[in-house]
């Protein structure tokens, strides 16, 4: 399941972020690419101390972690810090530098030995899709190839388990975070299913409140959680 994450940070976060990235110290992204991958990454990313992108990572956990979709969709167990990358117009690949992939199955927190599982993917854009052309995220769904490009502030999150890629920047400048989160359910589909019955109690809380059958539904989906969490 693909999942837009609307305005996760005001266009005055976003603006000040801007300002922030905009003036950082990057690095070329092949430092951190694989032999292979190297000969074609061309990206340029945040180091992963690099202060700017500790502030603005902060901000982002601090936003989702009070975001009540990404909260019942991803099911955070342990987040890695964000980080952030910046794609030039004419480059020759994007985000992650280099064409379809899976993602690495563990990421270890840097400076500890905490091991993050990547279930869950986070894009969080910084640029509007005005400003580049190019640079979409394709990741490969069950109802096909998924082209995504938000506006700035927003986020979207996948599976980490899905085969993505970004598209060419060919004109303008894309910057955008990315992150994992290791949820306390390592299935897609029982994510999902737990997202869709925790959207259904919400909306017949509002709908109608003091319903006698929510306190069930809520039981089923805390027994449900409980019998598929890990942690
Ligand atoms: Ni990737």
């Amino acid at each position: 399941m693909l999942l837009r994450i609307p305005a996760l940070l005001t266009p005055d976060e976003v603006r000040r972020c801007r300002q922030a990235l905009e003036s950082a110290a990057w690095q070329d992204g092949r430092t951190t690419a694989g032999h292979v991958a190297a000969q074609v990454k061309s990206n340029l990313q945040l180091p992963l101390d690099s202060a700017t992108g500790q502030q603005i990572g902060d901000l982002i956990l601090d936003r989702l972690g009070r975001n009540p979709l990404f909260m019942s969709a991803a099911l955070p167990l342990k987040v890695l810090p964000p980080r952030f990358n910046r794609y030039e117009g004419g480059g020759k690949s994007g985000n992650h530098g280099y064409g379809n992939h899976i993602d690495n199955a563990f990421f270890t927190i840097p400076g500890t030995a905490i091991k993050v599982r990547t279930d869950v993917s986070t894009t969080v854009f910084f640029s509007d899709p005005y400003e580049y052309e190019g640079g979409e995220l394709m990741v490969q769904d069950t109802y096909g190839e998924q082209s995504v490009k938000l506006a700035a502030g927003d986020a979207i999150i996948y599976p980490g388990t899905s085969l993505h890629r970004v598209n060419p920047v060919t004109r303008g400048t894309r910057y955008a975070s990315f992150f994992w989160t290791h949820s306390l359910i390592k299935s897609a589909e029982q994510r999902r299913l737990l997202f869709d019955l925790d959207q259904s109690i919400q909306q017949l809380t509002q709908e109608q409140p003091g319903h006698a059958r929510i306190a069930s539904l809520s039981g089923t989906y805390h027994n449900l959680l409980r019998m598929w969490s890990e942690a």
